[in-house]
């Protein structure tokens, strides 16, 4: 009845669904998580969360334990226990272009309606390239049993890894696009908690929803590469970088965050989404975009160019059998993702190039170690830079920014160190004997 709270499932448990999934437990409703993969399934039946994200293994246990959560690898089940079906399975770059590889959410909305047995509520959550979720709408048409009156709305998620459940929890506005006054009605019901909080709740068509979530993302990408593109005149010119940002965002127009100049942004979602942007805005026409969108991914990608050719200079012109420390591989703080990460990236071209890399991560070792085995790992960012000709700062973890200059000095051959993430303390790493470069801060 229209008074029971509605029960929901949550079709793919990555970093989405499975914060999704527990975030919704935690407001007090039933959920179920389905994903095709029976090892997750079974992990987080267990409340042992498969990746590294801070409070989410506390919130999965307490949700798990409390009853209002579960987790399947049959659909069916997911399906017929549930009335809402959120979608979170990923949309990863495809292999041979820079479109998004829809392969997984036709898969789950296909799988939700093939096994519906009664009205419900599909909400995509993944990241989709816009005119997606019309097309899903067709699909579910096709799918969905006769007699069942399904719909389908989007709900973008604008969650950060390392931040997620407070995200998801505290969201800054919920996005809803193309839902009826009833999904609308349960939506609202969903969201009722964040938005007394205060999250405005934007009511808007399918496509306005799609896009609203690349936009955001494609924005926080130019922001990152406009400073960076800054960097590079700074460094021409003789001046920090550092220092500019913080000036820059004293002005609430241009704010601070995602001013940090540096090796540049990576994980799994920025670099593909824009790259899907870029695609989709040219298939469209819209040739402004698509022209922007390749700047501040080449301007991204040439970090990583400027941090090795920093390297490669403070070994000699070669890194051919010097060896390198390098601290920090997962694509930023706070997460073990290696996704494109231009932390790892970096490392293993500096290998390819003939460099002794030795890797050390407080939490990314174990999956950087499965996509690059071939690299050194160190338990210790002492044993990291033990005797190196560089030692390279590339995820500025809190840890790794502290560490002791001058302890860490005395274990280097030569005491070289490029700041790629312009988190260190220039001042007080030369005060301890360093040779301290710093991307767009070199003359500091
Ligand atoms: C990003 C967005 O911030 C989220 O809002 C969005 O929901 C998410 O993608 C998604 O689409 O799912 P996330 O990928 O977790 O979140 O990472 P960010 O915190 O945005 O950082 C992205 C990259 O930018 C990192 O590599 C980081 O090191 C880099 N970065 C960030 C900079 O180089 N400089 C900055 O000033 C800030």
């Amino acid at each position: 009845k229209a008074t029971q709270p509605p029960r929901l499932s949550v079709i793919g448990t990555g970093y989405l669904g499975a914060t999704h999934a527990a975030a919704m437990a935690a407001l007090g409703f039933q959920v179920v998580g389905f994903d095709t993969d029976p090892t997750k399934v079974a992990a987080l039946s267990l409340g042992k969360v498969p990746f590294y994200e801070p409070g989410l293994d506390e919130l999965l246990v307490e949700q798990v334990e409390s009853g209002r959560l579960r987790f399947t690898s049959d659909v069916a089940d997911a399906v017929a226990s549930s009335d809402v079906h959120f979608v979170c399975v990923g949309t990863p770059q495809q292999a041979t272009s820079h479109a998004a590889n829809l392969s997984h959410v036709e898969a789950a909305v296909r799988a939700v309606a093939e096994n519906l047995v009664g009205d419900a509520l599909i909400v995509g959550k993944s990241t989709v390239p816009v005119g997606t979720a019309s097309r899903l709408r067709g699909l579910l048409a096709e799918t969905a049993p006769a007699g069942v009156r399904a719909e389908l709305v989007w709900n973008p998620e604008f969650l950060r890894e390392g931040k997620a459940v407070q995200d998801t929890l505290h969201p800054d506005r919920v996005v809803v696009g193309g839902a009826s006054a009833r999904a609308e009605e349960l939506l609202r019901t969903v969201y009722a908690q964040p938005v007394a909080e205060g999250a405005p709740f934007i009511s808007c068509d399918l496509p306005t929803a799609e896009l609203v979530k690349v936009s955001a993302n494609a924005f926080l990408a130019t922001k990152i590469s406009f400073i960076n593109a800054i960097a590079g005149v700074c460094e021409a010119a003789g001046a920090d970088v550092t220092v500019l940002a913080d000036a820059l965002g004293h002005d609430v127009r241009i704010g601070r965050q995602f001013l940090d100049a540096g090796l540049g942004f990576g994980g799994g979602c920025l670099p593909k989404d824009i790259r899907a942007l870029m695609h989709r805005a040219g298939e469209l026409g819209a040739h402004h975009a698509s022209r922007l969108l390749q700047q501040v991914d080449e301007i991204n990608m040439g970090q990583r160019e400027r941090v090795i050719a920093m390297a490669t200079e403070a070994c000699g012109g070669s890194v051919l059998n010097r060896r390198i420390g390098v601290l920090g591989a997962a694509f930023k703080p706070d997460t073990d993702d290696v996704r494109d990460s231009p932390a790892l990236n970096v490392a293993a071209a500096l290998h390819l190039r003939g460099a002794q890399v030795t890797v050390f991560d407080p939490q990314a070792s174990d999956t950087a170690r499965r996509t690059f085995p071939t690299l050194g790992y160190a338990a210790s960012a002492e044993d990291a830079v033990q005797g190196t000709d560089v030692v390279l700062l590339l995820t500025e973890w809190p840890e790794l920014v502290a560490l002791d200059a001058g302890r860490l000095a005395a274990l280097t051959a030569t005491a070289r160190v490029i700041d790629a993430r312009g988190k260190l303390d220039a001042q007080a790493w030369r005060a301890a004997g360093w040779e301290f470069t710093g991307l767009g801060r070199i003359a500091a």
